[in-house]
């Protein structure tokens, strides 16, 4: 049988213990073993970005990272983007009021991206927005909206 690592993942603020086999990726046990399911399997080879979350603060994609790569840092879901409280994020009240999703597949994704665009320094312009959600497809379509919500969250958080 395959060989199984014993690893400790912090998601959310929570150390979760699991045992996986070493090619078991971050998206996999993330929905699979973690039933943390917000983050979306869409092409399972780095293409799409529905399955994008932070690691430390930085966004990765969940389905190239092997979740052995990732033991001891700091993982955070769209599960762990509203306050405790359950006020949403600015990010996530702005994609709400700008109607920034059809189908909604992509919508988790797109907002762990717009946090870590806007928290870069890269939602200055509708133009660089496009630019640096450029790894986050939406195939209905939304991006006008996605962008103005993005503009919109970027505003707030900066006031
Ligand atoms: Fe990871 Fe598409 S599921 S980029």
């Amino acid at each position: 049988s395959p060989t199984t690592l014993s690893i400790h993942l912090t998601i959310n603020g929570q150390t979760h213990a699991l045992d996986v086999e070493p090619r078991v990726t971050l998206l996999d046990a993330l929905r699979e073993r973690l039933h943390l399911t917000g983050t979306k399997k869409g092409c399972d080879q780095g293409q799409c970005g529905a399955c994008t979350v932070h690691v430390d603060g930085e966004r990765v994609l969940a389905c190239l990272t092997l979740a052995a790569q990732v033991e001891g840092r700091s993982i955070t879901t769209i599960e762990g983007l509203a306050d405790e409280d359950g006020t949403l994020h600015a990010v996530q009240a702005a994609f709400l009021e700008q109607d920034a999703f059809q189908c909604g597949y992509c919508t988790p994704g797109q907002i762990m991206s717009a946090v870590a665009c806007i928290r870069e320094g890269h939602a200055g312009s509708n133009d660089e927005i496009r630019e640096y959600m450029a790894g986050n497809l939406c195939r209905c379509g939304a991006y006008p909206h996605i962008v103005a919500a993005v503009r919109q969250a970027a505003q707030e958080l900066r006031s």
